[in-house]
């Protein structure tokens, strides 16, 4: 017979629970007929259901290849628990105990007799077994929902809350420790930098880290080092503790904050803080309009990924320069990957930004004349507009016909970013940036993209 590849979840909260799990391994990789091929992480869990009061978990899973027919498989590991002390003929349904071992997948088999159901039938439900799996199989697919694993991974996480397993660090050292535990685990942080005010914007990011890696984690930091503005700086808009309940209602992992002085150690020393030089993506836009601005970012950026040390690090296309920024900053420093995700707006075409809550009724009328500007250069180049002047002139017409003071709106070629573009483009990206009020908005659009749901 072929080697059949099987998933199997390991769990324990009873006596020695890394002993026991760390013990079946062993008795399985000695067991003839199979061949553990890998082994998850093991993630502590609160015990659902059942008596209360019981221990957590500790859960894992692990694949394994095996010539063994599905119910001598079956077999062998209720054999182990037994070992383990488990009566199952005595025990208390979701009782504590020393071992617990399911059966998840043997091959593609699909069972449905008393004593065995494949695949498992409570798995696609329970985050504690997706959650280990998801270390070994994220695109497995599930054969009942149809979702690969870390897609419905992140969905249970966002439809439990994760209410209450939010971890809070006050300080960067403290988060720092957290996530050199996480990293020890064998658990990959995937990190959201924030200035916080967080909006469904940075949610959708939070989500996204939650879909690629075990653990998310998010700074809120209003930097200094980035404001050329300090009454901007001073208006910015803070709300730490709602930010804390919206992280913990999508299953965050982790949420820190600090001073600048617990940031740069040289400042609290009155020494002034060593500022990075932001590279080539900085020159114009933002970085004309805002002097010093990506000098700001990229310092404090290279010190959280520092703390961090993210697998990933999440960043909104809206700040469309920035993220250019960032990724050359990550190619200099090694790490974290750069992931770049889709602008939120709001029904209106709004590009989501904590900013918009300091608008005026009025202004936030106006506001959607930036989308409705790209949204119209978009069509033009479908149009066949290859022309950058041609397409600028058609944003700056857009936002005038609305009353808005533009600062910039210019086509880039996003991969020649620093050059002015040359003629005809074959890639194009509009950025906007305008004044409404007080308040100073930006946004941007791929022109050749051809990305569903757009506003309007
Ligand atoms: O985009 C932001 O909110 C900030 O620029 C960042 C990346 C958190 C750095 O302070």
């Amino acid at each position: 017979m072929t080697p059949v590849t099987v998933w199997v979840a390991l769990g324990s909260n009873l006596g020695e629970r890394r002993a026991n799990l760390d013990g079946a391994v062993e008795a399985l990789c000695s067991a003839d007929e199979v061949e553990v091929v890998r082994v998850s992480p093991w993630f502590e869990t609160s015990a659902e259901g059942g008596p209360s009061g019981q221990p957590p978990f500790l859960n894992g899973c692990l694949e394994a290849r095996t010539t063994l027919a599905p119910r001598t498989f079956l077999w062998l590991l209720q054999r182990l628990e037994t070992q383990y002390g488990r009566e199952r003929a005595r025990e208390v349904r979701h009782g504590p105990r020393a071992l617990d071992l399911d059966l998840l997948f043997y091959g593609e088999l699909e069972l449905d007799s008393p004593e065995l159901v494949l695949p498992h039938p409570r798995l696609e439900e329970r985050v504690f077994v997706l959650e280990p799996l998801c270390t070994l199989a994220p695109e497995l697919v599930l054969p009942r929902c149809g979702r690969k694993v870390r897609e419905r991974l992140a969905e249970l996480r966002a439809a439990l809350g994760g209410a209450g397993t939010l971890e809070r660090c006050a300080e960067p050292e403290a988060a720092r420790r957290w996530c050199a535990e996480q990293r020890a685990q064998g658990l990959r942080v995937g990190f959201v930098p924030t200035m916080g005010a967080l909006h469904e914007g940075h949610l959708a990011l939070v989500r996204h880290a939650l879909a690629e890696n075990e653990r998310a984690c998010v700074s809120v930091f209003v930097n200094p080092l980035q404001f050329d503005d300090p009454r901007d700086y001073e208006r910015y808009p803070r709300a730490l503790e709602d930010d804390a309940r919206l992280l913990a209602s999508v299953g965050c992992s982790m949420l820190f904050t600090g001073r600048l002085e617990q940031f740069f150690p040289e400042h609290a020393r009155g020494e002034p803080v060593p500022l990075r030089a932001p590279g080539p993506a900085a020159e114009g836009l933002e970085g004309a309009f805002r002097p010093g601005h990506f000098a700001g970012v990229a310092t404090i950026c290279a010190r959280l990924f520092e703390l961090v040390r993210p697998a990933r690090a999440y960043f909104g296309a809206k700040d469309f320069q920035q993220c250019l920024v960032v990724q050359h900053l990550a190619r200099a420093l090694g790490f974290p990957e750069i992931v770049v995700c889709a602008t939120a707006r709001e029904a209106d075409g709004l590009a989501r930004s904590s900013r918009n809550q300091l608008l005026t009724p009025a202004e936030r009328s106006q506001a959607p004349a930036l989308a409705r500007a790209l949204f119209a250069a978009r069509a033009a180049w479908r149009a066949g507009a290859r022309d950058p002047a041609r397409l600028e002139a058609l944003l700056r017409a857009e936002l005038a016909r609305s009353g808005i003071q533009v600062e910039y709106a210019e086509v880039r070629d996003p991969e020649r970013f620093s050059e002015r573009p040359r003629e005809p483009l074959v890639r194009a990206r509009a950025l906007l940036a305008a004044r409404l009020g007080r308040v100073r908005l930006i946004d941007n659009l791929d022109l050749a993209a051809d990305e569903p749901g757009e506003p309007m």
